[in-house]
């Protein structure tokens, strides 16, 4: 009987910590972002540039978490990094692992609400979405590449038309919160904009509409 109880908590416990595993609906847990650093605000403004030549270095998975807790995570007033009209928030971030420390190569979605990873596949996609976006080295070079997409409903069945322009200027808040935290960790990263909307709704297997391709990684 101890041993049946201990066996379930096992599973449970591995079910819930899914590195090396694979499966629908497994999480990867990300570790708690840092809200104080050593680089400014004014100073990460002022070293901005995009940067599309990265090391072969993977990131760890503490740069990823907070990278992605930047770009749109809770914050001490459980409102998001980034401003959204109406508080609607239509964006949502996919990432495509290729090399990160602990993390399995793979698609995911980034659940903002427990800061988190939901598996989606074990494919790499960096390869597709750089042939996606006319063959950009920087998408396929990158340990990473965080795709942010919108649901222009959410937006527009409140503001109508108008809604429309509301999400286009939030995916450019949601960039540049990644621009300012990979500079005050020491990453480089770019905001792509040109690709086939139809390939990398491919790749991704989603309907909603991508805006952003970042690719994130090590300065060389
Ligand atoms: C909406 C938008 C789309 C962009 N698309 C691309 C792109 O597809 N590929 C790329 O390499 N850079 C892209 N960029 C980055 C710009 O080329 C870059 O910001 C510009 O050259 C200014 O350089 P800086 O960011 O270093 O100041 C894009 C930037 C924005 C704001």
């Amino acid at each position: 009987m101890k041993r049946l109880f201990l066996t379930v908590i096992l599973i449970i416990m591995l079910g819930g910590f899914s590195f090396g595993v694979s499966g629908e609906g497994k999480v990867v847990k990300l570790p708690l972002p840092r809200y104080k650093s050593n680089v400014s605000v004014e100073e990460a403004l002022n070293e901005r540039q995009s940067v599309r030549q990265y090391s072969k270095a993977a990131l760890s998975i503490e740069e990823l978490s907070q990278v992605l807790w930047a770009a749109y995570g809770k914050n001490k007033w459980s409102k998001l990094t980034s401003p959204s009209a109406g508080a609607l928030y239509p964006l949502t971030i996919y990432v495509a692992v290729g090399e990160v420390d602990t993390v399995p190569a793979g698609l995911y979605k980034y659940n903002n609400k427990k800061h988190s990873l939901i598996w989606i596949s074990s494919q790499d996609s960096r390869s597709l979405l750089s042939e996606a976006s006319l063959g950009q080295r920087w998408v396929r070079e990158a340990p990473v590449d965080i795709i942010v997409c919108a649901n222009y409903r959410i937006t527009t069945s409140r503001y109508g038309n108008r809604g429309s322009r509301y999400v286009d200027v939030e995916v450019g808040h949601l960039g540049q919160n990644i621009y300012l935290q990979a500079v005050a960790l020491g990453l480089g990263t770019v905001a792509v904009g040109a690709f086939s909307d139809g390939e990398v709704k491919g790749v991704l297997g989603v309907d909603e509409q991508p805006l952003y391709i970042m690719p994130v990684g090590r300065l060389e």
